[in-house]
C-alpha cells in the first residue's frame, strides 16, 4: 500500500503574509485544475505578488524547484526577509504601535534608509495597519494609503511566516521585469503569469501597484513570450480580465472564461461577479 499522506495542520501551511490587490485566493480552485496534475519540479511565477498559488501549491507539496519574481522591489524584499529571518522580520514587525501619529511616522520613513529587514517589516506594518490592506504608490513611488481603524488591527502571524519560511527554502526570488524570470524558463517547466489586469472600462487606468504602467505594449510583450513557452518544452498558465482586447491577444490558445466575485480592495462588491480568463498553452 503506498504510504498515507496526511493532510498538512493548519500550523504547517503557508498562506500569503500580504494582502495584495489581484490576490488569487479566490481562483484558487480553477487555477489548480487548468496546471498539470502532480508534481511540479519546475514551477515559475513571475508576478508573485502575495503569492497564492505559489502558498497553495507548498501546502500541497506540490512543488520541486521554484523560480518567483516581481518587479516591485520593496515586495521582493519582503519576500527575502521571510526567507531567510522570519522571527527577526516578526520582531521588527513590532517595533511600532498602531496609533495613528505612530502609523503616519511609519509611513513618512523613507524606504531607502532603513535595513532590508525593517523595509520588509514596514512593508507588513503598512499593509496591516493602512486603510483597508491595500498597497498603493503614487507616481513618484510614494505609500500614499490613509490609516485604518481597525478595533482589533490584523495581527502578523509567525506560525504562518515561518511556515512560508519552509516553503521558500531553496526558492529562488528574483526583483524585476517578468522576462527576466521567464528568461529561466527550462524543458519540463510550469509557468504561472498573473499579470496587472487589462482594465475592465474605459476609465480605469493601467498604473496599479507600483506607480508605473503595465499598459498594451507590456501585455503585448508578456502575449508573445507567454506564445513561446510550449516551443520551448514548457507549460504556461494565465489570468487576464476577459475584455475583447485580451481574447484578441491570446487568440488560438486554449482558454476558458471563469466566473469570480469582484474584488474592490479587499471587500467583496456587491455587483455579482465578473468573468476572467484563463488562458493555457497546453492540455
Ligand atoms: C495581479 S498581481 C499578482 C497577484 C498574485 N497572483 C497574488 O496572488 O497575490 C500582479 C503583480 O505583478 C507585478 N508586476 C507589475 N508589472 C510587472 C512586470 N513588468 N514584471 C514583473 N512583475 C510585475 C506587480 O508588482 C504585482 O505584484
Amino acid at each position: 500500500m503506498p504510504p498515507r499522506t496526511r493532510a498538512p495542520s493548519k500550523r504547517e501551511s503557508p498562506r500569503p503574509f500580504l494582502k495584495w490587490a489581484g490576490g488569487k485566493r479566490e481562483l484558487l480552485p480553477e487555477i489548480l485544475k487548468d496546471l498539470p496534475k502532480g508534481r511540479l519540479d519546475l514551477y515559475i511565477e513571475p508576478f508573485l505578488g502575495g503569492g497564492a498559488v505559489f502558498c497553495e501549491l507548498a501546502r500541497l507539496g506540490r512543488i520541486g524547484r521554484a523560480i518567483l519574481g516581481d518587479r516591485n522591489p520593496e515586495l521582493v524584499d519582503t519576500w527575502r526577509a521571510v526567507q531567510a529571518q522570519p522571527e527577526a522580520l516578526h520582531a521588527a514587525f513590532g517595533q511600532w504601535g498602531t496609533t495613528e501619529a505612530e502609523y503616519y511616522e511609519v509611513r513618512g520613513l523613507d524606504p531607502a534608509a532603513l535595513s532590508p529587514l525593517d523595509r520588509a517589516a514596514r512593508v507588513l506594518y503598512l499593509n496591516r495597519r493602512g486603510f483597508n490592506g491595500l498597497y498603493r504608490l503614487n507616481k513618484s513611488g510614494g505609500f500614499n494609503v490613509p490609516y485604518g481603524r481597525y478595533a482589533t488591527p490584523p495581527r502578523l502571524d509567525l506560525d504562518n511566516l515561518m511556515a512560508v519560511h519552509r516553503a521558500l527554502q531553496g526558492v529562488e526570488l528574483i526583483q524585476g521585469d517578468f522576462d527576466a524570470v521567464l528568461e529561466r524558463v527550462e524543458p519540463g517547466a510550469t509557468v504561472y503569469c498573473d499579470p496587472p489586469y487589462w482594465p475592465t472600462s474605459a476609465t480605469a487606468n493601467f498604473n496599479f501597484y507600483d506607480g508605473l504602467v503595465f499598459g498594451p505594449g507590456e501585455q503585448g510583450r508578456l502575449a508573445e513570450t507567454f506564445r513561446g513557452l510550449a516551443g520551448r518544452g514548457a507549460w504556461g498558465l494565465l489570468s487576464n480580465s476577459d475584455v475583447l482586447a485580451t481574447r484578441a491577444l491570446y487568440k488560438g490558445l486554449k482558454f476558458r472564461a471563469v466566473l469570480c466575485r469582484r474584488q474592490i480592495n479587499s471587500k467583496v462588491d456587491a455587483r455579482g461577479p465578473v468573468s476572467e480568463l484563463l488562458v493555457r498553452t497546453g492540455g
